[in-house]
């Protein structure tokens, strides 16, 4: 409930409660968005944003850090828990952040980091030459053997990896509908001497669940992820490791086993400063939801979800990248279906109050702004209570619009369905 806000600052007021609606009446297919619960959404806005705590529990540079101590442990230990990890930082202040300071941590300048190629699913903090990352290391891509069913070349991976002795292996995707071989990466890397990492932004909430693989079960060194996406948090992001816990404030040698301890150091005091300690009371609270029965069934029911929606596409003629999912997102190739692009159907879909990212397909053609694909995710609407019935209705609407791209009142019509459905579904924590 805000009380305070309407009388002291209405501009801003007035755009929560903008937003609040936007959320209310729209169908989110963003593939990394999800709804926090209001137990977590409660957590952020707390006097935890007043503290300093430079450090790490028991080792901070600030006095009064009696609850903070006892807070951040507490996330480590969920954390470690819930992903089978020797050690866990979660002060990363997100995504990209994380997966710096694991590089800051492990690479010299001009170290070599095999990742996914971006075009074929792989994030910009992957290497994407736009980064200031791709300035400092050299990145160098693996792709899918077959566009088809979405393996990916492990031969060619491993050609790759011999030739460029990468230091970093990286396994992860933010637009990837499939599963890696974990077991054939980590025997890569180990062939190599490279430390075997996974970027599991996307798929951390399907893991927690025991739905897809933990890469920790095939002998990876390091996860990284969101806490914001399939996990349901506050924006943020986890660091896990194998390996020894020492203490973060002396240096120790760069050895594997010591990864726990160069990633702390690497966080603070190497990259930022003071953790965001509301956003980590609130990652708390999102680690003990995902520890909860109810957080499986859920996972299931994202997983359950993402299958209809993906079988009816194909079903009214849409191609999907790799033909389905394994997973909570699908990439629809714009082009091959509609003879349109993704960011002309994702400005479609938006006026019927559909959300979803332009994506690219692999190797595309289309220049990055304007893609041939567009990225569906059904995390955030399994949230809200939908079920199969309805993620087929919606893949019956993206497909009408996008064939009826022009047509106003047609976009219209459906706008007013689309509202219906969602208000049946409340977003949590909005009245
Ligand atoms: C795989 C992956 N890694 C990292 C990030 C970056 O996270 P953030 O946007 O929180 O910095 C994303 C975000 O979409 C992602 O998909």
């Amino acid at each position: 409930m805000i009380t305070h806000l309407k009388k002291t600052d209405p501009n801003v007021y007035n755009f929560i409660k903008g937003e609040e609606k936007r959320q209310k009446n729209g169908m989110e297919l963003i593939a990394s968005e999800n709804y926090v619960s209001p137990s977590v959404l409660e957590a952020l806005g707390t006097v935890f944003t007043n503290k300093y705590s430079e450090g790490y529990p028991g080792k901070r540079y600030y006095g009064g850090q009696e609850f903070t101590d006892k807070l951040e442990s507490l996330a480590i230990e969920r954390a470690k828990k819930l992903f089978r990890s020797d050690h866990a930082n979660v002060q990363p202040l997100s995504g990209a952040p994380a997966n710096v300071a694991v590089y800051f941590a492990w690479l010299n300048p001009g170290d070599t980091v095999l990742g996914m190629d971006l075009t074929h699913g792989g994030h910009l903090t992957h290497g994407s030459p736009v980064t200031y990352m791709a300035k400092l290391y050299n990145f160098v891509r693996y792709k899918m053997k077959d566009v088809e069913t979405g393996e990916i070349d492990y031969d060619e991976l491993r050609r790759v990896a011999k030739k460029e002795k990468p230091k970093i292996i990286l396994a992860g995707f933010s637009a990837y509908p499939r599963e890696y071989d974990y077991a054939k990466m980590k025997a890569i890397a180990d062939e190599v001497g490279a430390v075997a990492m996974a970027d599991m932004a996307h798929i951390a909430g399907l893991i927690a669940a025991g739905l897809l693989k933990n890469p920790f079960d095939y002998g990876f060194h390091i996860i990284t992820t969101t806490t914001h996406k399939t996990l349901r948090g506050p924006r943020g992001a986890l660091i896990l490791s194998k390996g020894t816990v020492g203490n973060p404030l002396k240096q120790v040698e760069k050895t594997i086993e010591n990864l726990p301890t160069l990633i702390d150091r690497s966080v603070f005091p190497g990259f930022q400063g003071g953790p965001h300690m509301n956003t980590i009371a609130a990652i708390t609270v999102a680690l003990g939801e995902a520890a909860k029965p109810a957080f499986k069934t859920y996972a299931k029911q994202i997983l359950k979800n993402a299958k209809a929606m993906a079988e009816e596409l194909m079903d009214l003629g849409c191609k999907l990248v790799t033909n389905g999912t394994d997973n909570h997102l699908m990439v629809m190739d714009c082009v091959t279906s509609f003879g349109s692009n993704g960011k002309e159907i994702e400005v479609a879909l938006d006026k019927a109050g559909i959300t979803a990212s332009k994506s690219t397909i692999p190797d595309d053609p289309l220049p990055p702004y304007s893609p041939s694909g567009l990225r569906l995710g059904t995390p955030a609407m399994t949230t809200r209570g939908m079920k199969e019935k309805q993620m087929k209705q919606i893949a019956r609407w993206i497909v009408e619009i996008s064939q009826n791209r022009n047509d106003e009142k047609k976009i219209n019509k459906i706008k007013k369905d689309v509202q219906d459905l969602c208000l049946k579904y409340p977003v949590p924590g909005i009245k």
